[in-house]
Parts: C-alpha cells; structure tokens; sequence
C-alpha cells in the first residue's frame, strides 16, 4: 500500500468550534505565549498555565470532528495514512483515523513535573495545584511548551522518507521544528495544501485555497482516484 501522510494544524479543528492560535480572532491575540506556553510562566504563575489548559480541554471536550476529519478516515481504504498533527484535541481519533501521531502534546493527557515519562491519561479531568502524579510531583498538563523538546519530531520526520503523498491542512507553518518536516518528503512525491490563507511554503504544491470542510474532500476524492 502506498503511504499518505498529513500534516495537520490548527485550522483542521476551526470548524468544530476550536480557536486556532494566529488568526485574528485566536488565541495569541487573547493571551500572550510567555504567559502561558512556556514552562518559565509554569514556574512563575502555575495556576495561570493550569486554567488555561483547563478550558482548552473544556473547549475540546464540547467539540465534535467536522467533515475535514471525517474525510480524512476515507483514505484508509486505498492507502496507509499516517496523520501528524499539532493540535492538543483527540478530534482526528474521534473522527476514526487509526494513526495518530500528535507533535505538542495531548489535553487528554497529563504528567510528571519530575519525570516526563510519567504519563497518566486523564480525559476530561482538569488539573489543579496539589493534584499528584504517581511518583509524587505535581501533575502538568502533557503539553510541549515553547522552548521545549519535541520528542516526536524524529519519527515524524521518518515518515515524511517514507511518504509517497503528503498533505498539508490549516497550520500557518510559523512553528519549527513542525514547519521544517515537508522538506523531508521526497521531491518526487506530490503535496497538496488545504488552507484558505496564501500560506508560504517553499516547495512545488498543489494549493486548494478553501477551509478544510470543504477543501479536504477534494485532495482526498484526487487521491482515491488516482491508479484506478
Ligand atoms: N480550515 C482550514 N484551515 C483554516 C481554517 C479552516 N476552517 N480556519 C483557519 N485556517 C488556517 C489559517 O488560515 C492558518 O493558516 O489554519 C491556520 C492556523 O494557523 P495557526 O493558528 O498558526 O495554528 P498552527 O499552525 O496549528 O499553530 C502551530 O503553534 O501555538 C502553537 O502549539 C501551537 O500547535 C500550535 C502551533
């Protein structure tokens, strides 16, 4: 079976109701990231860095997939599909993609402020100052913050090798490493951007300028067309 691999963002997730982060009404534009995406505003003001993760999560949890993800599930029946995605929600898995792989972290789940492998799920739960994680420590939430490690950026960048489709939907490419994995996949292989901005990417890619609800189904009807 051949391979598709995507990488999505948060525009994928904007017509379930879910902020994306740099449009003009998303979330940079409420908070600032020093505040509440970096493990310094963590240390210096945690139940600021907790609440906001407390009502992403309550945000998530109201949410359901949108066609963009659904149309996505349909390509399991020609290819093998791999989606890497930014986003923190569990809409893909909901939607029925078998494979997953999320770049920055999941709400759905918390951890060790000692030890990073310490990872409980939690689901909807939030997360408060005095909740403790097996080994003792403070929970937080299981978020990649700025200034962090990507921990899944080298199988990521595995895939996008081994990729011979792969399909870019509703992220601004402003966030590396994430921005940098398209320059892993072969020249030879096609790409295919859904967006409704320009987004500026520095390869050959066709570009469907539409939001995902209705811009996925096209590249995803182009690619179970093709080699019948
Ligand atoms: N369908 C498809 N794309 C959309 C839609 C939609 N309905 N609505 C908006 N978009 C696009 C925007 O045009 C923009 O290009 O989604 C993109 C959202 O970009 P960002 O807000 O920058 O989100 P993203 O690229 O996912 O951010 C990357 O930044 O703050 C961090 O960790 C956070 O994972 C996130 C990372």
């Amino acid at each position: 079976m051949k391979k598709v691999v995507i990488l999505t963002g948060a525009g994928i997730s904007a017509e379930s109701g879910i902020k994306t982060f740099r449009d003009s009404d998303g979330l940079w534009e409420e908070y600032r990231v020093e505040d509440v995406a970096t493990y310094d505003a963590y240390l210096r003001n945690p139940k600021l860095v907790l609440d906001f993760y407390n009502a992403r999560r309550r945000e998530v949890f109201k949410a359901k997939p949108n066609e963009g993800h659904r149309q996505l599930v349909r390509l399991e029946e020609k290819y093998d599909v791999q989606i890497i995605t930014q986003n923190i929600d569990n809409l893909h898995e909901q939607a029925g993609s078998s494979h997953v792989l999320h770049l920055h972290g999941e709400l759905t789940k918390a951890r060790s402020d000692r030890d990073d492998n310490l990872i409980v799920e939690i689901g909807d739960k939030e997360i408060h100052l005095g909740d403790k994680a097996p080994d003792g420590a403070q929970l937080r939430p299981h978020i990649v913050w700025f200034g962090e490690a990507v921990p899944n950026i080298e199988p990521a960048a595995k895939m996008c090798e081994d990729a011979d489709y792969f399909v870019v939907i509703g992220t601004s490419m402003n966030v590396y490493p994430a921005a940098g994995l398209i320059h892993y996949v072969p020249r030879t292989s096609p790409c295919w951007l859904v967006d409704p901005k320009a987004v500026p990417i520095s390869r050959a890619i066709n570009i469907v300028q539409e939001k995902a609800g209705t811009g996925v189904k096209k590249v995803v009807d182009e690619l179970l067309q093709m080699g019948k």
